[in-house]
């Protein structure tokens, strides 16, 4: 019964399959480490969960729990949506005659999706790095989009920006304006799923001149980039690509016409409700005709996908926001998070210094990350420590996010055994 693209999709997922075999040595009574799923969670192995927002769900009139929202979202998320992907620097984009789009999605994920379904041409293809969130690949796949990638790190170095290989993405870019007529680029940053890298001030500034300058040069095709901010919200600088896209415009930067910059936001992690489906797909251009067609296309294609996105989410959060202190509250709540994964990352960077352990460059958000060729084996290897790890393409992540602090020495002990870096 299945159609080609029906049959082309397997099951077992790899994530899951990897936790479900945690979740079975620590009932066969082992003392297993959990650096699995994507979710934050307290030391003690629970849901981390944000109490300012939890209170302001449970505070939710029934209609607000019941009612359709509107298609596109609620007024005041939309607004809140802006804030949230552009922070302090919102009132400076729009004081300089910048117009926001705002759709409201179940998700980032959502955003993801209408990004998909709308920028490339079907048979087109996208540009990601080569290390990225696996569900990339579906959402482009399912609209019929190809995908290319250029690696995360420069191969042999850079020394001006050490976390953005430029000369590699630049001749991706140029390839693709030979070949097609629009361009789509998704970049994950800052706190990067799956390595919890961010590209540093200097590499946004030059990965934004290559594609400002890409899209000058081909003034015909169309240029868009999609930051994902998923996890953005516990980096040290939140909103770092507003600001470096605000300062190439203060700095004079022409912003052509076949240029869009769109940020995804995700509300699952930054207010720990998962489950609720909420994030935005934010664009941002000079001209409002432009944002005006945003705002009817990415809502129509909600119409026509998934209907409107979930609406509590979309009420309590902006009503939280919307007074100083429910915005503090929230702030608090997300610092203390915050201060886990701090904590979380110094220590396993810590115990890999000790050992050797060649772990990847990683600052911010739910993960770190090492690269093998041979991530199975490795991923294997730390299993038989009763340490849970994910092997993904290139590399063996590590769930901070699920791990306690307490976890690391183990973590890094079974991954220099599993590196033979053991004598
Ligand atoms: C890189 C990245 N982008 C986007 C998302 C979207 O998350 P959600 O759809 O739950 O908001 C995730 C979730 O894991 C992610 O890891």
């Amino acid at each position: 019964m299945l159609n080609a693209a029906g049959i082309a999709k397997q099951g077992s997922d790899t994530i899951f399959s990897w936790w479900a075999r945690y979740q079975n040595a620590k009932s066969a009574g082992r003392d297993a480490v959990n650096g699995t799923i994507g979710a934050l969670l307290e030391d003690d192995g629970n849901l981390a969960i944000n109490k300012a927002v939890d209170a302001a769900v449970r505070a939710a009139p029934e209609v607000e729990i019941s009612a359709y929202a509107p298609l596109s979202g609620l007024p005041a998320f939309l607004d809140l949506s802006k804030t949230l992907a552009l922070g302090e620097t919102r009132t400076s984009f729009e004081e300089s005659g910048f117009h926001l789009a705002s759709t409201a999605t179940p998700g980032g994920s959502g955003a993801l999706y209408l990004a998909a379904n709308n920028f490339l041409e079907r048979g087109q293809t996208a540009l990601l790095r080569d290390r990225h969130w696996g569900p990339y690949n579906g959402f482009l796949q399912n609209n019929g989009i190809n995908f290319v990638t250029w690696p995360l790190l420069p191969p042999n170095g850079h020394e001006l920006h050490p976390y953005f290989a430029d000369k590699e993405f630049e001749i991706c870019l140029e390839e693709l304006c030979s070949k097609q007529n629009k361009i789509m680029v998704w970049l994950n940053d800052p706190a990067h799923n799956p390595t919890g890298l961010s590209m540093g001030s200097e590499g946004r500034a030059a990965c934004l001149s290559s594609f400002v300058t890409s899209a000058l040069n081909n003034e015909e095709i169309g240029h868009t980039m999609l930051i994902d901010s998923a996890y953005s919200l516990y980096a040290d600088e939140p909103h770092a690509w507003a600001e470096t896209i605000l300062d190439a415009v203060e700095s004079g930067m022409p912003w052509p016409e076949n240029l869009l910059i769109c940020i995804a936001i995700s509300l699952s992690k930054s207010h720990t409700i998962y489950g609720l489906r909420t994030g935005a797909l934010v664009s941002i251009h000079p001209e409002k005709d432009v944002i005006d067609r945003m705002n009817t296309v990415m809502g129509v294609t909600g119409r026509q996908t998934w209907s409107a996105a979930p609406r509590i989410a979309q009420y309590c959060v902006s009503h939280m926001h919307s007074t100083e202190e429910g915005g503090a509250a929230w702030g608090v709540e997300r610092d203390r998070l915050k201060q886990l994964l701090d904590d979380r990352r110094m220590n396993l960077k810590a115990e890999c210094d000790l050992l050797n352990v060649p772990l990847n460059p990683t600052m911010d958000g739910f993960f770190a990350w090492i690269e093998t060729d041979d991530p199975v084996t490795i991923a294997e290897s730390c299993a038989e420590m009763d340490v849970y790890l994910v092997p993904l393409i290139g590399g063996v992540r590590i769930g901070l996010c699920a791990l306690s602090s307490k976890d690391m020495k183990k973590v890094a002990e079974a991954l220099a055994n599993a590196f033979g870096l053991v004598k």
